[in-house]
């Protein structure tokens, strides 16, 4: 044994001899902790959050003008919008409720019907149809073909690189249908299967194609009520449309689930922590992908090195989007193609969703004053449940938002049907 005072051991010896007397399990128990809270606070997880709330999930917080008629009329009798939403338990975190989107979603089977629509400058747009009538097992086509005129219509309009395969895609088309609702998902130009036929590539500010499929359908059936839902970036150019056209819209109503709004602050967003730069490089590598499906037309029309050398989305906005638009700095693209700076100008009925914790579209960007200011906007937040995920129930199977849009509609539907009359 040592005697401190006879011959002297450094302290820091003495510290190591102690620590070498602790059983390796305990270090690993230490290690795995702080694995644990590492993953925890990466992964943005909530569960003890969860468990302090008595899993009740948290409120749904509704911005609105005080004299909305929307709210007033529609909103205020949409049950899902006044209660909680609550995440599945085992999904209890943004990235993995976005993550696993496409791979827990379970895929009704269904086939469309296939429409292809020629834009005006020789464009080819696919727009995939399924009926109330092609899923419903009790076939009440009573009125023959009437009923067709008297059901009304939604419009889908799918994310960034979704097409109506998309499994969430799927998703909402099915339960729509099941709910009474004729279906027509609007894919993008090079989307869905079908070829570029024009000098023109989709981009997220192309809402004048999204115009002219309306203003298609509302000629084909002027009778028929059309209503629109846009998720993510198709949120992003359904609100720009809406915007742009003011009254000129013939749509009864919308609606904007997980809306970007605002690609500037986006963009400098997916630039901040690893998460998001995960993200970045994920979504950058599915657009060269589309962008590869048509290279010729790339080519032709924009930086086709440039696109192949892009590791993030701005780097692929930068040398695709933005040189075929004539815009000298991508930023100037972003702050263009961004639906936020139109929000006062929307003239139908629309209501947005967005969770405060999507790890892809910041809150940060979500216009709560000019969503206010505007009569016919409801904005609906909850503060978990990703990007266009919302995962709700024991078996993560169930979309809240779908349900969400579903209810929302059938009341509009309901009060736009009867004062038509
Ligand atoms: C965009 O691309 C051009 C070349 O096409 C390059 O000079 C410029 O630095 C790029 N800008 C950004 C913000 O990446």
């Amino acid at each position: 044994m040592e005697t401190i005072a006879g011959d002297p051991v450094s302290p820091y010896t003495l510290l190591l001899r102690s620590l070498a007397l602790i059983p390796i399990s305990h270090y690993l128990l230490v290690a795995f902790f702080v694995l644990v809270v590492f993953v925890y606070n990466l992964l943005e997880i909530h569960i003890v959050h969860d468990i302090f709330g008595g899993f009740g999930g948290d409120s749904v917080s509704l911005t609105f003008h005080s004299s909305s008629d929307l709210y007033r009329e529609v909103v205020s009798k949409c049950h899902l919008l006044h209660g909680r939403y609550f995440a599945t338990p085992w999904l209890s975190s943004p990235h993995l409720q976005t993550i696993l989107l496409n791979v827990l979603v379970k895929i009704p089977s269904f086939s469309y019907k296939r429409e292809i629509f020629r834009t005006s400058d020789g464009g080819t747009i696919a727009l995939d149809w399924l009926m109330n009538s092609d899923v419903s097992e009790t076939n009440l086509q009573v009125h023959g073909t009437n009923t067709d005129a008297v059901i009304p219509l939604v419009i889908v309009i799918p994310g960034l690189t979704s097409d109506s395969a998309s499994p969430y895609i799927k998703e909402i088309a099915y339960n729509m249908a099941k709910h009474g609702w004729n279906v027509v998902v609007s894919n993008y130009r090079g989307l869905g299967g079908v070829p570029l036929t024009s000098e023109c590539f989709h981009h997220a500010g192309r809402s004048d194609d999204l115009g002219e499929v309306v203003n298609h359908l509302h000629s084909k059936q002027p009778e028929t009520l059309l209503y629109a839902v846009g998720t993510s970036m198709g949120a992003n150019i359904l609100v720009k449309y809406l915007g742009e056209q003011g009254v000129n819209v013939p749509l009864a109503g919308a609606a904007s689930i997980s809306n970007p709004w605002d690609l500037l602050i986006g963009d400098r967003f997916f630039n901040r922590a690893f998460m998001q730069r995960f993200y970045n490089r994920v979504l950058g590598n599915s657009l060269k992908s589309t962008a590869k499906l048509h290279q010729e037309v790339y080519a032709r029309l924009s930086d086709w090195e440039g696109i192949e050398k892009s590791r993030s989305i701005r780097d692929f906005s930068n040398h695709s989007s933005r040189i075929a638009g004539n815009f000298e700095a991508v930023d100037e693209f972003y702050r263009w193609a961004s639906s936020a700076r139109l929000v006062s100008k929307v003239s139908v009925p629309l209501l947005c969703v967005n969770s405060i914790d999507d790890p892809v579209c910041s809150h940060e960007a979500i216009p709560w004053d000019e969503c206010r200011r505007n009569k016919n906007i409801v904005l609906a937040t909850t503060q978990h449940g990703g990007h266009i995920a919302f995962f709700e129930g024991m078996p993560g199977k169930s979309l809240w938002w779908i349900r969400v849009v579903e209810e929302y509609l059938s009341h509009l539907h309901a009060t736009s049907s009867t004062s038509k009359h």
